[in-house]
């Protein structure tokens, strides 16, 4: 072979094992886009709007990095699982690489895998966890998350060290008992039960004696827990020694009602949430909360565009190291207080 055509196939070849390693079709110019469909169950729930926040600004990045487009379609169902469901099926007829479901009714998620499993369109689920029969329906079917158990505990145990160094602040009728209130999720969250027992089970276990007062749900919502520690304070006074709350936004609803009431800042119980959300981080700056546990919405972001990115590029997760063979990515929690909330600060900038 004439040495100027071996040259030239030499060259080709190695272009064409780059282009295969940069995931990009042969011919440079020809920009692949990927569609990402992400349904919420609510945008107006914070913690919800970081998680689809962070997802996009990983996509940002990555599309950055490569030669491809990543559009990014997010839609609200607003509660409603009927809404979800026809979002669902509008990205499935419009033809997305992959559909991400924060789902309404964690219960009912087979509906929507069984019309994804038709399509043969990937499925993530997000932060409301189906359940594991569901799961199993498919092996294209994915659950970014975090592990509730460990949230509950870490809020003990911000509860327990507290404690220790400021019983007297806090057992404010000094009978040696903790009188507290508990704002729950919604009842059917995955989270919701799981944290105030484990919570609750941290504390205990640490010989420290408890009285629940009151604990109701507040659906998640800051308006909602606003509402009902208003109506505890009035049945209750100043007896409530703590708030546990099992997010950040119901923490800042019950701190709100403590303001308004206009109690004094040292007869106020300490208020524990969970999620680390930019507000809640603010109140313990200030001093209003004694502290929260941080769900990483950052890496779920991270972690649900990466499965995204690599089942439309490659068809497969296979290079992802931080997937259960079921699966699943969960990530971990970590406890802020006033010693380190102004690291979390710091990284919102
Ligand atoms: C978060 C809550 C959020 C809920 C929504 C929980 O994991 O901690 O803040 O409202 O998920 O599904
Ligand atoms: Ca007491």
């Amino acid at each position: 072979m004439n040495k100027w055509i071996k040259n030239l196939l030499f060259i080709l070849i190695i272009i064409s094992i780059y282009n295969l390693f940069e995931g990009c079709s042969i011919n440079s110019n020809e920009t692949k886009e990927i569609k990402i469909g992400i349904t919420l169950y609510k945008q107006e729930d914070p913690f919800i709007s970081f998680v689809a926040e962070a997802i996009e600004e990983c996509a940002k990045e990555k599309e950055i990095k490569g030669n491809y487009k990543i559009t990014v379609n997010i839609v609200d169902a607003k509660g409603n699982l009927t809404t979800q469901n026809n979002q669902v099926d509008k990205f499935i007829s419009q033809d997305y690489d992959v559909i991400c479901v924060n789902i309404v009714d964690r219960t009912a998620a087979s509906t929507i895998i069984n019309k994804a499993k038709d399509a043969d369109i990937p499925l993530i689920f997000f932060n409301r966890e189906p359940v594991e029969e569901d799961m199993q329906l498919w092996n294209k079917v994915y659950y970014v998350g975090a592990d509730a158990e460990e949230s509950g505990r870490l809020q003990g145990e911000i509860f327990v060290d507290e404690y220790k160094n400021n019983k007297s602040f806090i057992d404010k009728n000094g009978d040696g008992k903790i009188q507290y209130v508990m704002l729950e999720g919604e009842p059917e969250h995955q989270d919701s039960l799981i944290r105030t027992d484990c919570c609750i089970k941290t504390i205990v276990n640490n010989d420290i004696e408890v009285e629940k007062l009151a604990d109701d749900t507040a659906n998640w919502q800051n308006a909602q827990a606003y509402e009902k520690m208003t109506q505890w304070i009035n049945e209750f006074g100043n007896n409530i020694e703590v708030v546990f709350s099992n997010n950040d936004d119901m923490a800042l609803g019950a701190i709100h009602a403590l303001e308004n009431a206009n109690i004094d800042i040292k007869n106020r119980p300490i208020v524990i949430g969970i999620d680390g959300i930019p507000d809640a981080l603010y109140q313990i700056k200030d001093g209003n909360m004694t502290g929260t546990v941080y769900n990483d919405y950052k890496s779920q972001g991270k972690a649900i565009l990466d499965i995204a990115y690599s089942l439309a590029m490659f068809g497969n997760t296979d290079y992802l190291t931080n997937i259960t063979n079921e699966n699943y990515v969960k990530t971990s929690y970590k406890k802020i207080t006033k010693e380190n909330v102004d690291d979390y600060i710091k990284k919102l900038k």
